[in-house]
């Protein structure tokens, strides 16, 4: 036997609430804060909210689900996985083009991730040590400038971030994963009420609830919609193989749309504080709503450094950001470590390595791309853009698309119902119904309308 992510593959996890702590930890991540943030900005607030809303539970909620049976049914890697499932079912087995395609997703965004969650890290300190103490938002803004433009200090953090994802992988992660999640995530929602009430004291509420609950749909176009879309997998961390992972140490006899629906809904909460944090500032401060990727790395030190006991505070938040950065980070890194480790009997240790480093050396694009090679671009999109674009906007969506596909119309009803055994037989109703007919179809008009808009 392998030793694996959670260690205990036959005995599967210890409890329904382990379950839920290890997804809702790869789950909650820079995605939340910081990317929902920026996106939300940059896409008309409310009406990108609430096409994410409708994203979440219509399409991306059933297409976890799906990730997840698939894992309960392989018990093993993604690539094993897909391919038994799809024997017994009597499909091709090319199906596991899936588990591939995902990995190399996973990885293309753990390489891009890591970057961003080393500004991160590296703001613990700036906070802790009081460099943002009474600054005005254009100290804030131009020391975010300055730390871009320096290559070394990126790769720096990037590198001690990826250095902590390396000694938790190979620490074989199954109690670290679900333990960190149940410290960080109360920690994390304390420091982002803490600064909502601040912004709702001192910044402009009203304009922040205007912007995120009034919806003005003039603002969304297909494009915002394959965004909305793509970040609901992104947030939620499916079509890479990790929940198929996550599912196949599910416990048994516990109902998965049951736990799911927990984790998307702690998911979609910590969205909207970080929201109800970030936008009361920066609307007071008048800064550009869709200034891009910044936003959370100049709002909020602003914030932070301002308020009472503000750089501890501030500290201690973007040192939950980081912790839950790493969870993620190292479920992102988790279905090519499990593939590595299962088909070729290496260590895990090993094949993390061996990851790490790639992922390293990948992740130096975006790293360069704040500075020497802030110039290199496709179609406008630097290299940082272009990572995101193809990961979140395309593989993931498609992704999904084949995952929904697969289970919804090439696996037995029967096989999938019992799975489910648990559920009451309208809930499985609505799951099968909801992902043959609305999750897939909703996915592949998205997508193709969305690029035919952008290419024509
Ligand atoms: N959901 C994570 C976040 O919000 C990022 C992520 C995307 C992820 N895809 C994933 C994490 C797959 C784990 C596995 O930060």
């Amino acid at each position: 036997m392998t030793s694996s992510f959670l260690q205990t593959k036959k005995r599967g996890w210890g409890s329904r609430w382990s379950f839920v702590a290890a997804t809702t930890g790869a789950a909650i991540g820079l995605g939340n804060v910081w990317k929902f943030s920026y996106l939300a900005g940059e896409n008309g607030g409310s009406a990108f909210l609430l096409a994410y809303i409708a994203c979440v539970f219509l399409v991306a909620l059933p297409v976890m689900i799906a990730e997840v049976v698939l894992g309960c049914r392989g018990r093993a890697n993604p690539v094993a996985t897909i391919h038994n499932v799809a024997i017994e079912a009597v499909a091709s087995p090319w199906w596991k083009l899936i588990a591939w395609l995902g990995m190399l997703a996973a990885l293309l965004i753990l390489s891009y991730y890591s970057v961003i969650a080393g500004w991160s890290l590296a703001y613990i300190e700036k906070l802790f040590t009081g460099e943002f103490d009474a600054a005005s938002v254009q100290i804030a803004g131009e020391s975010f400038s300055q730390f871009l433009s320096s290559p070394w200090q990126l790769i720096k953090w990037q590198s001690v971030f990826l250095a902590l994802i390396l000694l938790m992988s190979m620490s074989g992660a199954r109690i670290g994963i679900a333990m960190m999640a149940r410290i960080a995530l109360p920690l994390l929602l304390l420091s982002l009420s803490a600064l909502a009430v601040y912004g709702f004291k001192m910044g402009d509420g009203p304009a922040a609830i205007e912007f995120l609950f009034v919806p003005d749909f003039t603002q969304l176009t297909a494009n915002s919609l394959l965004i909305a879309l793509g970040h609901a997998f992104f947030s939620l961390s499916i079509g890479v193989g990790a929940m198929l992972v996550f599912g196949s140490y599910s416990p048994d006899g516990r109902s998965v749309s049951g736990m799911l629906s927990i984790v998307v809904l702690l998911d979609l909460l910590v969205s909207l504080l970080a929201g109800l944090a970030i936008f009361p500032l920066v609307f007071a401060l008048k800064m550009a709503p869709a200034m891009g990727p910044g936003l959370m790395f100049i709002a909020m030190p602003y914030g932070f450094g301002n308020m009472e006991y503000g750089s501890y505070f501030g500290a201690l938040f973007f040192l939950m950001v980081s912790v839950a950065a790493v969870t993620s980070g190292v479920a992102l890194l988790e279905p090519t470590v499990n593939w590595l480790s299962e088909r070729f009997g290496w260590w895990r240790a090993a094949s993390a390595a061996l990851l790490v480093f790639l992922v390293w050396v990948l992740g130096l694009l975006t790293a360069l791309s704040f500075n020497i090679w802030a110039d290199v671009s496709w179609q406008g999109l630097s290299l940082f853009q272009l990572l995101d674009f193809v990961t979140a906007n395309l593989l993931l969506p498609i992704g999904g698309l084949l995952i929904a596909v697969f289970v919804g119309w090439k696996l037995r009803r029967e096989v999938l119902r019992d799975e489910f055994y648990i559920e009451h037989p309208y809930l499985f109703l609505l799951w099968y119904r909801l992902l043959r007919y609305i999750s897939a179809p909703a996915v592949l008009l998205i997508l193709v309308s969305s690029l035919y808009l952008s290419f024509y």
